[in-house]
């Protein structure tokens, strides 16, 4: 495999609204990044992945973009943008802007353009047809309901995969592929490492539009059934990496759910498409068709067959992005580990995921140990996602109660609560009133009382990000191999990482209750623990309550 620059990088996802604000509206802005860059730098972190900033509504949050060259001025100003990639450059960190290019905003004058004439240049930028009795096909969107709406006034209406103030972009149009390339190219002449790349599967539509068999009571279908329908995404991925990331050596991070199999390869061998794309296996467990409701919690067994078998699925293709959360996820400790979590089974739960081979990508305060925040009505849900879902469990009649019970375990609020910097008002986040309630256990999990405790998850990560940079280990944990270590003992979750020069073997007691373990040889070091003590009598380890180690093996 040939070596690139980000291989032994270590990324962290902002979600810029919540994370500091600098001028007290409540809403956090770049400036407030800015500030907070040393921060990060400590934490030693090198790849910045920024949530949209763009002009938007906001409707989705900013994945709903209305002008592609601004700056949301809730966000800051281009001055704003441009102090960061300097300031972020001068301390060896890398800025990644997210790319939302399945789709803009209702609000962009490519479609308010598309209104005002539907049969001219800008209808054909987006999926445009003529109402009828039937729609033209019988998809259900991402967050509920059918994926045609009425174009306001011209008895036409215009396909939205996701919210309908989000219209999806006729890839097939090469003027609209144009525009979207000259765009990401103005970026990085700007000094932008890469992207993260939105919702980019859903680019390729089967066409004509069809209908598939209905899944709900609806009639409709998921939009996975026209994912599995769409094929030649490769032309339009390959173009977009000819024409643009690749003449910059950009990094290039793909939200890919639903790739098809053999595809790996493509998407992210060597001259993939990207760079690399998140392993999904874990997020999507316990997932059920008929809607969020439904879902069932995340065993420990499920949780570490679902690594291995990505682990196994990627081998040495390449890379993939590895993560416990995001901001469309709930937080990792709460859906992972069952609750309430204790710091050392967030430490282990980190371990675990951070030395898999691949990239870590950790989500703001995952590093401080945020948890799922609590909510006692639907009105308090910003989330267009969960509102849908509330809407859902209502319709397959579930009480409020129990929708609400069931929508706030995958409400997208739970990772987009503020950031908890300290122990005050606010936690530190704003002096004003925060857009979104902070989680009120801010008094207890805040990033003040982790920086300065030793034996903190902060410091944790710390170690954790320290071994991957290491002389000594980094090799073996940025390229070693990958194989899974007393598969079948239950609750245990082990592997190796082998490199030409050493073995690592990581250990974690996915459990609270202790458990041995037998070793495949002499420990030569313990690397890593994430408590004070550690039992080795010959060749049996035994292993505390959520216990974590790293041994190097001979
Ligand atoms: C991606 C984003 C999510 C957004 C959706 C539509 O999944 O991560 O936040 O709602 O795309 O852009
Ligand atoms: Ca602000």
């Amino acid at each position: 495999m040939n070596r690139q620059w980000w291989h032994n990088k270590i990324a962290y996802q902002i979600y810029p609204k919540s994370f500091y604000d600098s001028n007290g509206d409540g809403i956090g802005d770049l400036p407030g990044i800015i500030e907070k860059l040393d921060y990060l730098s400590y934490l030693g972190v090198d790849i910045l992945w920024l949530s949209p900033i763009y002009q938007s509504p906001l409707a989705d949050q900013g994945y709903d973009i209305s002008d592609y060259y601004k700056i949301d001025p809730r966000f800051g100003t281009m001055e704003d943008m441009d102090r960061l990639i300097t300031e972020a450059k001068k301390r060896n960190m890398y800025i990644l802007m997210d790319l939302v290019v399945n789709h803009c905003s209702d609000e962009h004058l490519w479609f308010q353009k598309a209104i005002q004439d539907p049969e001219g240049e800008y209808g054909n930028f987006f999926y445009l047809a003529d109402e009828g009795e039937k729609k033209p096909c019988n998809w259900r969107s991402y967050f509920g309901g059918s994926v045609w709406y009425p174009l306001p006034g011209t008895g036409k209406q215009y396909l939205h995969m996701f919210h309908k103030k989000q219209p999806d972009l006729n890839w097939e149009n090469p003027r609209v592929r144009e525009e979207i390339y000259k765009n990401i190219n103005w970026w990085l002449e700007k000094g932008l490492a890469g992207f993260r790349i939105d919702a980019i599967i859903n680019i390729k539509k089967p066409l004509p539009f069809s209908d598939y068999p209905a899944d709900r009571e609806d009639g409709l279908c998921s939009p996975e059934a026209m994912l599995s329908e769409a094929s030649g995404i490769g032309e339009f991925l390959g173009e977009m990496r000819d024409k643009t990331f690749a003449k910059y050596q950009a990094f290039t991070v793909g939200e890919v759910f639903n790739e098809k199999p053999g595809d790996l390869e493509k998407f992210i061998g060597e001259n993939g498409y990207f760079s690399t794309m998140f392993d999904f296996h874990e997020a999507v467990i316990g997932h059920s068709p008929k809607g969020a409701y439904d879902n069932r919690p995340v065993t420990p067994e499920e949780y570490k067959n679902a690594c291995f078998t990505a682990q196994a699925k990627i081998g040495d293709t390449g890379f993939y992005s590895n993560l416990i959360e995001n901001h469309d996820e709930p937080r990792g400790v709460s859906h992972y580990l069952p609750g309430p979590p204790c710091e050392a089974a967030k430490k282990m739960l980190a371990g675990l995921y951070f030395m898999l081979r691949g990239i870590p990508f950790i989500y703001q305060g995952q590093e401080i140990g945020m948890e799922n925040t609590e909510v006692s009505s639907i009105e308090q849900i910003d989330d267009i996602s969960a509102r849908g879902e509330y809407e859902t469990a209502l319709k397959a009649g579930l009480s409020p109660e129990e929708a609400l019970a069931a929508v706030s375990l995958m409400s997208r609020d739970n990772a987009r609560t503020p950031m908890q910097w300290e122990d005050s008002p606010g936690a530190g986040f704003t002096k004003g009133t925060p857009w979104l309630s902070v989680n009120p256990n801010y008094h207890r999990i805040h990033a003040a009382d982790q920086m300065e405790r030793e034996d903190s998850l902060f410091q944790f990560y710390r170690k954790l990000i320290g071994l991957r940079k290491d002389s000594d280990y980094g090799e073996t944990l940025v390229y070693g191999s990958f194989a899974p270590y007393l598969k079948e003992q239950k609750n245990l979750m082990a592997y190796f990482r082998k490199g030409p020069e050493k073995t690592l073997l990581v250990m974690g007691n996915f459990q609270k209750e202790p458990q041995e373990a037998v070793l495949p040889g002499v420990a030569a070091r313990i690397v890593l623990n994430n408590l004070p003590h550690t039992e080795i009598k010959e060749n049996k380890i035994m292993l505390e309550g959520w216990q974590y180690v790293i041994l190097e093996v001979k």
